[in-house]
């Protein structure tokens, strides 16, 4: 269906303006669509008794109409207006899992129109365990149905700024819950006879169901050319992204963590343990090593045959510290790292994992080596998306484009003796706004720019890299929703996948340029790591340095000052775009020669 333009803006309402989810609620059961966040991923919500209504949400997403939609509700009293019977299978399922992240099929009521479960005699109900989510569907009064809230072949959407950047001006608002809690969907049940049937694997495991049900769940098979699928979701590939993606084994002897699901309580630990390395047994650092081998042999496999190849890691914390120990050049500076926690702790791989396609896609990697686990539990649902997004099963939906990205300028590899690769990072506080967006402009300029060589060895070419780090970020926080949307409307450039990082003295070695925002910073960088000065500078001091010098309307010599947008409105937003734009247009001729480096 063709997507049209609806709104100015899209309001994005925080989780504590209780007005505003009131209103939001409000125009919801009016007919507007309001995307929510829950704690399996973001809804794309509409009353569920209005067909025309529902019809908007197929529309807003891109989505065909033959794939049925899930009821949310805040309250197991409301069941009874959606379905026509509840089985006693599904009665247990009720009982036992809801609220959380389960999808329950039961018969449909006539009041739910054939919109809904498009066609189907069958309807999904849910109940979000998700607090925000509840007091929403709480004040929506009605049943509310929902899709996850990405455009079709995106990846689900785990915090706001993902649901702006593929909705902002589609819908009426976006409810701003922060990151979800499990990143991975709901488990889907058809209750509709006395065997549960799984339908789509999620944080409610198989395990989980057998304690519950006197049957042993089946699981819906593969589909053979002609049959009608269980859950019609099923024949439509997931998101895959640009990227090929691979999964690496993660070998049978390593004890997974958190791998089953512990009833309602659906925290997921995002503290990692760094791993200490020096108090490790034989054992313990053998099992490291086997975890860390898969992903370096498939990397120089790659290499050997794809000099120039860019490679995205989505791994664990233990991997990404041996990898940087390594101190192996070309490795570190064709890889890009996502990193989702410890390595064996699938909960914590399961939450970050759309975040982290959709970050590592961002990156312009040419594949993505992703942390595979062989467990039962909640590693078959996590498997289960990935295997979608390594391409191994489905189609893409009919009218879908297949995902593209616009293409990237090749370095002539046979024009070149060599190849080198060069990369800048920028710094300031928490890494959710500005630095992000320093990092969001310099890419554009450096695809926009590329080829580049060495200046002082025209043979030998250069690549380009830049990225962003925050002294004080809570590496993983998202970035903040409303740079998001005004990157994507003025650079067209999508940074919601971005997580935040910590700089660190792994990161401030892997970088030759670091620009600070503001000059305390690059001030305690300087201080902490002495080392490093000749190749720190805060934005001022970089311009200053190579004799640019800003003067005031008293004529008096100013800095660099950008004050931090958020808090203010859209204007404040794109002002700050533009200005940090117009510095860094001003400044890249110095920071290529900075670099030893020139356009070809
Ligand atoms: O966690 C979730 O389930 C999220 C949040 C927003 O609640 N929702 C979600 O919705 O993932 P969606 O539409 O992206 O996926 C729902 C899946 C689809 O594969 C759909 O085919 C299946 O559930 N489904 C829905 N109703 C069904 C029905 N009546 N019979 C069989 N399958 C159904
Ligand atoms: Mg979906």
């Amino acid at each position: 269906m063709e997507r049209r333009i609806k709104y100015d803006k899209t309001l994005l309402v925080r989780s504590d303006d209780t007005e505003g989810i009131k209103d939001a609620a409000k125009h919801l059961a009016g007919g507007e669509i309001v995307a929510f966040p829950t704690e399996t991923v973001y809804g794309l919500g509409a009353n569920a008794f209005d067909s025309e209504a529902v019809k908007g949400i197929f529309e807003a997403k891109g989505r065909p109409g033959d794939n049925p939609l899930i009821c949310h509700i805040a309250d197991k009293s409301q069941i009874e207006d959606i379905v026509s019977e509840i089985t006693p299978l599904a009665r247990k399922l009720i009982d036992a899992f809801m609220p959380g992240p389960i999808t329950i099929i039961m018969k449909k009521s006539d009041r739910i129109p054939s919109e809904v479960t498009a066609g189907l005699d069958t309807v999904g109900v849910r109940m979000p365990s998700d607090e925000t989510a509840n007091r929403f569907l709480a004040a929506c009064k009605v049943p509310v149905a929902a899709p996850s809230a990405n455009l079709s072949g995106s990846p689900s959407p785990t915090s706001a700024a993902s649901v702006m950047e593929d909705m902002d001006r589609y819908i009426y608002a976006c409810i701003d819950g922060g990151d979800s809690t499990f990143g991975l969907e709901s488990t889907v049940v058809d209750c509709t006879g006395d065997v549960p049937v799984i339908l789509r694997p999620g944080a409610v495991t198989e395990e989980a169901i057998r304690t519950v049900s006197s049957e042993s769940p089946e699981e819906a098979g593969s589909l053979k050319a002609g049959d009608v699928p269980k859950a019609p979701g099923m024949k439509y590939r997931h998101y895959a992204p640009v990227a090929q993606v691979e999964i690496m084994s993660m070998p049978d002897k390593v004890k997974l963590i958190n791998d089953d699901f512990e009833g309602y309580d659906v925290t997921v630990n995002t503290d990692v343990t760094k791993p200490d390395f020096k108090a490790m047994d034989d054992d313990a650092k053998q099992e490291l090593v086997d975890i860390l081998s898969p992903f370096i042999f498939r990397i120089r496999q790659i290499l050997k045959d794809k000099p120039l190849a860019r490679i995205g890691l989505y791994c664990g914390i233990e991997v990404k510290l041996l990898i940087e120990k390594m101190d192996d050049k070309i490795i570190l500076s064709h890889t890009e790292i996502f990193c989702y926690g410890n390595s064996a702790d699938v909960r914590a791989a399961s939450h970050g994992l759309f975040a982290g396609l959709r970050h590592l896609d961002m990156q312009e990697v040419d594949y993505i080596l992703a942390q595979g686990f062989s467990g039962a539990g909640l590693s078959k649902a996590y498997m289960n998306r990935l295997s979608k997004a390594s391409g191994g099963m489905g189609q893409i939906a009919p009218g879908m484009p297949k995902p593209s990205r616009p293409a990237r300028r090749e370095l002539p590899l046979d024009h070149f003796r060599d190849t080198y690769t060069s990369s800048v990072l920028f710094v300031c506080d928490d890494n959710t706004c500005l630095s992000p967006c320093l990092e969001a402009v310099m890419r554009n300029l450096i695809n926009g720019q590329a080829p580049y060589r060495l200046r002082d060895d025209k043979d030998i070419g250069c690549e380009l890299y830049a990225e962003s780090a925050g002294i004080n970020a809570s590496t993983g926080a998202s970035p903040d929703p409303d740079m998001c949307r005004v990157l994507k409307d003025t650079l067209g450039y999508s940074m919601s996948g971005h997580k935040a990082m910590r700089a660190d003295p792994a990161c401030y070695d892997a970088n030759d340029l670091i620009l600070t925002l503001r000059d305390e910073q690059a001030f305690s960088i300087t201080k902490a790591f002495p080392r490093i000065k000749d190749k720190v500078f805060s934005l001022s001091t970089f311009a200053a340095a190579n004799g640019i010098i800003f003067r005031n309307e008293d004529g008096k010599i100013a800095a660099i000052s950008i004050p931090d947008p958020r808090g203010e409105n859209e204007k404040t937003y794109e002002h700050t775009v533009s200005a940090l734009k117009a510095w860094l247009e001003l400044l890249f001729p110095y920071i290529l020669k900075q670099l030893g480096i020139e356009r070809c």
